[in-house]
């Protein structure tokens, strides 16, 4: 078994911690912040990277997406004087667990006729929305943004409770017809543009068999989560994005209030942006 130090105690380092095989014992995550240092990141301590490779491990696996990124941190991996192997964990880019575990489940509600259609409140462009009614080709997709991003009125919450950074428009840069000619059923489509939950009045949808709830923020997911849920078929699934994020909280805060008030446990997806989901039973 070779011994790995994980470069990178972020939530890519997280992921990539639970994703390691048999084969890889984690030793320890090394880390450039100093505030991180003595403290422990999904069970695994984290310390400076001096302290990390003066274990020798076998290989140190650098837990970054960007090339440049990861580009620094071999440079500075050689130059503390590794001399081992390094690991980059390019795959996550191919294989996506949250896409994956939409399919599964699209095949599954699919094969058992679980009735209603799909939703996604959060499409920006539309990268996860297209995957949807692809994976949905029968069923009516109804999809809810302000497609001119993020919300004045979501944002002063967000800044109150200290729950992100997001400013007014972020995730700006998107339209209606960009994400209309991405889709491979886009007779299936229904755009709600606006202020969430505002829109959900004008929704004809009686009833949802997956919705995907991608809005970043506090408040949006707080009032999304009630009203998918109660119109959310027996074996319908919602899927949240962002639960077990480090950049934005406000959806774990939703999601744990609603799981509390409702009696309900919600289940991890090894994603890298810390989705889960609710199933009806
Ligand atoms: C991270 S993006 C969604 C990404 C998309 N699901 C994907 O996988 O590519 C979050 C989106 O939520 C939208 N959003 C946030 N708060 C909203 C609100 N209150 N009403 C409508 N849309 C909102 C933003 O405009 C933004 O496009």
């Amino acid at each position: 078994m070779k011994t790995v130090v994980l470069f990178g105690a972020g939530q890519v380092g997280a992921m990539v911690s639970r994703l390691m095989g048999p084969g890889y014992r984690v030793s320890c995550f090394a880390d450039n912040d100093e505030k991180k240092w003595g403290s422990s990141l999904a069970g695994i301590p984290v310390c400076a990277p001096r302290e990390a490779l003066a274990g020798s491990p076998d290989c140190v696996c650098l837990c970054a997406l960007d090339e440049e990124r990861c580009g620094q941190m071999e440079r500075q991996v050689r130059e503390l004087g590794f001399p081992g192997e390094i690991l980059r964990p390019q795959s996550l880019k191919i294989f996506d667990a949250r896409a994956a575990t939409m399919r599964l489940l699209a095949e599954q509600i699919n094969e058992e006729n679980i009735p209603g259609d799909v939703a996604e409140l959060g499409v920006y462009k539309g990268d996860f929305a297209i995957l949807i009614n692809a994976a949905f080709p029968d069923r009516c997709i109804h999809l809810f943004d302000t497609f001119e991003g993020f919300d004045a009125k979501d944002v002063a919450v967000e800044v109150r409770e200290g729950l992100s950074r997001a400013k007014e428009g972020d995730f700006a840069g998107t339209a209606i017809d960009y994400v209309d000619q991405r889709l491979l059923y886009r007779e299936r489509a229904r755009y709600y543009q606006g202020y969430f939950p505002n829109t959900f009045a004008r929704c004809s949808a009686e009833a949802f068999a997956f919705v995907s709830i991608d809005a970043d923020l506090y408040a949006p997911t707080a009032a999304a989560l009630p009203l998918f849920w109660d119109r959310l078929s027996p074996g319908g699934v919602l899927m949240l994005h962002d639960v077990n994020s480090t950049q934005f909280r406000g959806p774990g805060k939703a999601v744990k209030e609603f799981c509390r008030e409702r009696k309900l446990l919600p289940v991890p997806i090894c994603d890298l942006h810390g989705s889960v989901l609710l199933r009806k039973g």
